[in-house]
């Protein structure tokens, strides 16, 4: 094989990578030294902001394929043919650490798919979660403060988190699945997937909708201890891509069953839960998990940097048949992640490898702006309408349009019959094996007890008795026993 010649950005051959060039061979370096200054210059620039929330992540590409026809409820092609495959690139996530955080560790997992279909990119940015803490996006940039480092200690504080809890009854169902069996997942191939929001499906006739995700894993859930989470994080703080990437490289390609939850549309106003608060689940009893394909991650990328850190997904990325609910969280998220992306990567993102439509192309009038690659050519107007049979609207929405009624204003969301902070919190409790309830009020403990105010931890305490009088009591006893210590 013949050697290849190491070059300049520029593409000029480098004469020598080893000695920088000196006035007399032990004397000051020279400014005309271009392969020193260019390198020197290039490596302070190798780092972008890292992500506000979900910094630590790991990717992978592979495939959807479709097992049961949804043209019932959506005309999403991707979805509308027994064996269609679509391409998609996957990023699982932890979320409140920075990128040098570990990742076995207690916290929400991100799970973010984009689906590159035949009708522009679909992202469903969902979590291992199918709950969130909280339910208005305007308490968001707070909670979140909450949860990361804080800015006098710089390390997570259990002050905080309950701070924010204490305030925050919604979150309670949230918290009882986070310190319950599932929080500290083994991997992230040993995890279920949800899209945690409501979305809406629309069929070829315009009826609508609102469907929840779930992707059940196929190497069976697998979670951590806390003590088994502490040591895992020591000894490997990336474990959970150690895990991917190798599993992947071996060819033990990680899978996914998707179910949906389909709620017709006019069941949504009377339904015993609001469905568009992202605090509640819907029972199954209620609406059935119906089987839609199965997602599968063959292919590792081949540059984190370039494939995971600079992947942009964007829960407005909708494609047709497929659009949002009226959740309030979701809502906000339509705004936050492509704004967070032009913060993060600029404006032209959405041309990078990993963004970019595959199955088909983007075609508008936007351009320019810093790091533009995408030439449209010499005959492409840049506005419209124009006389040059350009790029022009379909005049088809994605998806149908919903009533609203009321007045303007900062609403709390509406509450329907069964809807409170409490009782899905203590259904979940009560769900759970005695060992597991055994495990959920000791880990509760063992954070809570670090508490230094005693009001924030009664606060907290009145939530889990609220949520089921033993949970409370086993709660309360077990904080007790420990700060007694
Ligand atoms: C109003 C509430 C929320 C806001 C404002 C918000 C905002 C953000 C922002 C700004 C990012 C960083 C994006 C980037 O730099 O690329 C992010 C990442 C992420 N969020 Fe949220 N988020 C919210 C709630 C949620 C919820 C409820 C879920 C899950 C159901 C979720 C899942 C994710 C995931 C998976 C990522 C990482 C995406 C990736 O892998 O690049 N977020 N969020």
């Amino acid at each position: 094989m013949s050697q290849r010649v190491l070059t300049t950005e520029s593409g000029a051959p480098v004469a020598d990578n080893q000695n920088s060039a000196s006035a007399g061979a032990g004397g000051p370096l020279l400014l005309q030294d271009q392969h020193l200054l260019e390198k020197l210059a290039r490596f302070n620039r190798e780092r972008i902001p890292e992500r506000v929330v979900h910094a630590r992540g790991s990717g992978a590409y592979g495939y959807f394929e479709v097992t049961d026809d949804m043209t019932e409820f959506t005309h999403a092609h991707f979805l509308g043919q027994t064996g269609r495959r679509t391409e998609v690139f996957a990023r699982f996530s932890t979320v409140a650490d920075n990128l040098g955080g570990a990742d076995a560790v207690r916290d929400p997992r991100g799970f973010a798919l984009k689906f590159y279909t035949a009708e522009g990119n679909y992202d469903l940015v969902g979590n291992n979660t199918p709950v969130f803490f909280i339910k208005d996006p305007l308490k968001f940039p707070d909670f979140i403060h909450s949860q990361k480092r804080d800015p006098f200690t710089g390390k997570q504080e259990p002050d905080n988190v309950w701070d924010f809890w204490a305030h925050s009854p919604e979150a309670t169902h949230q918290v009882t699945w986070l310190m319950g069996d599932r929080g500290i997942p083994a991997s992230y191939r040993h995890m279920n997937g949800y899209g945690s929001h409501t979305y809406q499906w629309t069929n070829a006739e315009g009826e609508a909708f609102f469907v929840k995700y779930h992707f059940k894993t196929n190497q069976g859930v697998r979670s951590l201890s806390a003590d088994q989470g502490q040591e895992t994080a020591g000894k490997d703080p990336n474990s959970h891509q150690t895990d991917l990437l190798q599993a992947i490289e071996r060819g033990v390609n990680p899978s996914w069953t998707l179910h949906v939850q389909v709620m017709p549309a006019a069941d949504a106003d009377g339904y015993r839960f609001n469905p568009f608060d992202v605090t509640k689940v819907w029972p199954h009893s209620d609406y059935p998990l119906r089987r839609v394909g199965r997602l599968v991650l063959d292919r590792n990328p081949d540059n984190v940097f370039a494939e995971v850190e600079q992947a942009a997904f964007s829960p407005n990325n909708f494609v047709p048949g497929i659009g949002p609910s009226p959740d309030k969280m979701l809502q906000g998220r339509l705004f936050a992640y492509a704004d967070a992306h032009r913060y993060r990567l600029g404006v032209n993102h959405t041309q990078l490898a990993v963004n970019a439509p595959r199955a088909t192309s983007a075609d508008n009038y936007g351009r320019d702006g810093l790091m533009a690659a995408n030439s449209q050519g010499r005959h492409d107007k840049n506005y419209e309408p124009n006389s040059h049979a350009g790029p022009a609207q379909t005049g088809a929405p994605l998806s149908a349009a919903l009533a609203v009624q009321g007045h303007t204003g900062a609403h709390a969301a509406p509450e329907h019959t069964k809807d409170d902070h409490f009782f899905q919190a203590g259904e979940l409790y009560r769900l759970m094996s005695e060992e597991e309830k055994g495990r959920l009020v000791a880990n509760i403990a063992g954070g809570l007890s670090q508490v230094s105010r005693d009001d924030v931890v009664e606060k907290n305490l009145a939530h889990f008795h609220a949520a089921d009088p033993e949970y409370g009591k086993r709660v309360e006893e077990a904080v007790r026993d420990l700060r007694e210590d």
